[in-house]
């Protein structure tokens, strides 16, 4: 009789192909096993685990396939399953509003399509380096409890005449298959006569091809791009969305609030942050992230768990030098 070691082998090497009747039927003898060895709390939860989530698949009436993209598709698409949602972010209230209205249409979508309405499932995110966009495609994937599918965009631009556009064929053909979170990154690339290759009239069939595919996109999935140069984008473009969220730098409330989170396992009754929210003006969230982690680890590392006005102080002004950290 095979041990639990290699049931487990099994288990990820059904999750590796893909093949979900394979992962499941070792799943449930991993619980029949388990009941047979005199585990029954444990069988009893695998079985709850497994029926729970066949049943979400019946219910979403699309299976999730589980497996990775293989294939020409795995090196235009990567698969990840992001951990933490909208809460985890400092949003303003207006950019809450819209990314909450979104989860809420896509939650409900079974509803609104009953009545003849199309969730929200097409987004342009745009603005400044650092200010939360990629963040937010994780988020609302791990808020749908869907995978995100993140393209890479370098791959699809060729700079073969008519491959671009079948790779894009590849990828939608997905979107149709497999309801995930779709995060089209650096998508000016795309929008813009800026592209891999040189041809602009190449590039503007490409841009006509996502368009169409965009327009034709089941509501399922949840398409995101994302740009930080909307400048160069062709404004003809943003209808084709449902919405087009704007990201800005941080607001002094927003920066301490940022800087806060990141330092929640730390001391930090001490810090006059006042001070240091007048320092951190101009710096992205990311930036504000990484001059907290900064302060942190140099506190940890001097031997204290207590951050210091001063040390916050400095690691901003450090973020703003080229070439730190
Ligand atoms: N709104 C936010 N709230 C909290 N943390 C944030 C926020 N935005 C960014 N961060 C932090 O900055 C990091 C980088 O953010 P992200 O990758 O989402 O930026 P981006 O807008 O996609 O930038 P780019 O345009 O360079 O791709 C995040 O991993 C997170 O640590
Ligand atoms: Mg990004």
């Amino acid at each position: 009789m095979s041990g639990p070691s290699d049931q487990v082998k099994a288990l990820l090497r059904a999750h590796a192909s893909g093949d979900e009747d394979l992962f499941y039927s070792v799943a449930l003898q991993l619980a029949a096993q388990s009941a047979r060895r005199g585990h029954s709390k444990v069988a009893l939860e695998l079985r709850e685990l497994i029926d729970k989530s066949r049943s979400e698949q019946v219910h979403r009436g699309q299976p999730t396939p589980i497996g990775s993209p293989r294939g020409e598709l795995s090196e235009l698409l990567a698969i990840s399953y992001p951990d933490s949602g909208l809460s985890k972010m400092v949003l303003s209230d207006e950019i809450s509003a819209t990314l909450n209205r979104v989860i809420h249409e896509q939650r409900q979508r079974d509803q609104l399509l009953r009545h003849g309405f199309v969730p929200a499932h097409r987004l342009l995110l745009t603005g400044l380096p650092g200010t939360g966009k990629s963040m937010t495609a994780a988020a609302l994937a791990n808020e749908l409890s869907l995978p995100l599918m993140t393209i890479r965009l370098d791959g699809v631009m060729s700079r073969f005449l008519g491959e671009s556009a079948s790779k894009l064929r590849l990828i939608f053909d997905e979107v149709a298959r497999r309801r995930a979170v779709y995060l089209f990154d650096e998508f000016d690339a795309l929008g813009s006569d800026r592209g891999a290759t040189n041809d602009i009239g190449e590039t503007r069939r490409i841009l006509n091809s996502f368009l169409l595919f965009l327009d034709e996109a089941p509501s399922e999935s949840v398409l995101i791009a994302a740009t930080n140069h909307m400048s160069l984008l062709d404004p003809a473009l943003f209808r084709r969305f449902d919405a087009v969220v704007s990201y800005a730098l941080p607001g002094r409330e927003e920066s301490v609030s940022v800087i806060q989170r990141r330092l929640a396992s730390m001391d930090s009754t001490r810090v006059n942050w006042d001070r240091v929210s007048g320092e951190a003006h101009d710096l992205s969230h990311s930036d504000l992230v990484k001059a907290a982690e900064r302060a942190a680890k140099d506190a940890i590392l001097s031997g204290s768990s207590n951050i210091e006005t001063s040390l916050l102080l400095s690691s901003l002004v450090a973020r703003r030098k080229p070439g730190i950290d």
